[in-house]
């Protein structure tokens, strides 16, 4: 890895102390007319967060592919900087940042009640409201929401059902611990499903693979692959499990990815079309033996910073990444400004 990716990686692994916190103003960007603004406005606990979005590396160049078409990007890491700031150009989308899962467990702070009075005064559209971030923090209740949608997801366990092995999960959080049962030893205070078997072999190798999409709204902007080694004897699948392993992922992709990319881009557009504008990754488990795709869970992600930092010595070499991150970026920009939510008119006091 090049020494800049080294400082980036590990300045973004800093708590949000040591994070700069400054707000930014891109609108110098611009050059033709004014088509609005678009404002990120961050958490006062954590500002931008890195592993929902990684500032130094997606801000300059989603800017850019939005002033490109006449967008002023702003951004507030810190909440107080934003309510301050008189000169709020309109008409405006306001970008929420923050974590999901932390507003589920420790509800919303006084100022981020505050930046929602704001939007509302501004006629500003919101994305990333709070209803939605309750909603995805929660699998059971982003059951309810996608499987009306049309979304194929595991199928719950409960205990007057048929034997399956179970996959046990916690029903808020990220990356917990998980267990894999018969369904007659459930706790119902997890979140049970049926264990997919996504175990897929390479080179004589078992791997339990899983699959990210990257979405803005209804968009797919990529697909990464995901896979941990069944020796490891755990199904639960992330970024730091996967090896850094071109052939072996370049084949997953082959057989996995490649022939279901429109299934995909229909699961994304159907998600996406659901929860509204947003930033999104829906993590995806491919069953071996049937060859469907199930949607696990969806939270909200500007850029999957750690798995291209992974993978960074593969650069160029993936065929699920074109190597640059800019490019995907640019997708976001682009998909994003194509599902801008619409603002209302403004109300006074601003
Ligand atoms: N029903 C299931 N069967 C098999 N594997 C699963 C199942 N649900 C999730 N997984 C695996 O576990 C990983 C983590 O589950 P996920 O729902 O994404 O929760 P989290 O990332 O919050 O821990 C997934 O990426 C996938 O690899
Ligand atoms: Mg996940």
């Amino acid at each position: 890895m090049s020494l800049p990716n080294r400082w980036q990686e590990f300045r973004s692994s800093l708590p949000a102390f040591f994070r700069s916190r400054r707000p930014a103003d891109f609108s110098h960007l611009i050059q033709g007319p004014r088509a609005g603004a678009i404002v990120l406005v961050g958490t006062r606990k954590d500002g931008f967060i890195p592993g929902k979005l990684t500032a130094s590396l997606f801000l300059p160049i989603f800017a850019r592919a939005c002033a490109q078409r006449g967008f002023q990007v702003m951004a507030f890491p810190d909440p107080a900087d934003f309510l301050s700031r008189e000169d709020i150009p309109q008409p405006v989308t306001i970008v929420l940042v923050y974590s999901e899962v932390r507003i589920l467990r420790a509800g919303l702070d006084p100022t981020f009640q505050k930046v929602l009075e704001r939007a509302r005064r501004l006629g500003a559209g919101v994305v990333h409201p709070p209803e939605l971030g309750l909603t995805i923090a929660d699998k059971l209740a982003t059951r309810d929401q996608l499987i009306p949608a049309g979304i194929r997801m595991p199928e719950l366990v409960t205990e007057n059902g048929p034997m399956v092995p179970v996959f046990s999960n916690e029903v808020v959080g990220s990356n917990r611990p998980v267990q894999l049962h018969g369904s007659d030893r459930l706790d119902p205070s997890r979140y049970n499903t049926r264990y997919i078997d996504t175990v897929h072999h390479y080179q004589g190798r078992a791997y339990h693979v899983s699959l990210r999409a990257m979405a803005v709204g209804p968009t797919c902007v990529a697909v990464y692959l995901r896979a941990r080694a069944a020796s490891e004897k755990n199904p639960s699948v992330h970024n730091k499990n996967t090896p850094v392993d071109r052939e072996l992922l370049n084949h997953l992709h082959g057989q996995i990815v490649a022939p279901r990319r429109g299934e995909i881009h229909s699961i994304c557009e159907r998600i996406g079309s659901r929860l509204g504008p947003g930033f999104y990754a829906h993590d995806i488990v491919p069953e071996r033996e049937s060859g469907l795709l199930y949607v696990c869970e969806t939270g909200f992600k500007f850029d999957d910073h750690a798995w291209r930092n992974r993978m960074a010595p593969l650069r160029g070499s993936l065929a699920c990444d074109d190597g640059s991150p800019s490019v995907e970026v640019v997708r976001s920009a682009e998909a994003f400004l194509a599902a801008l939510p619409l603002p209302s008119p403004p109300k006074t006091p601003r």
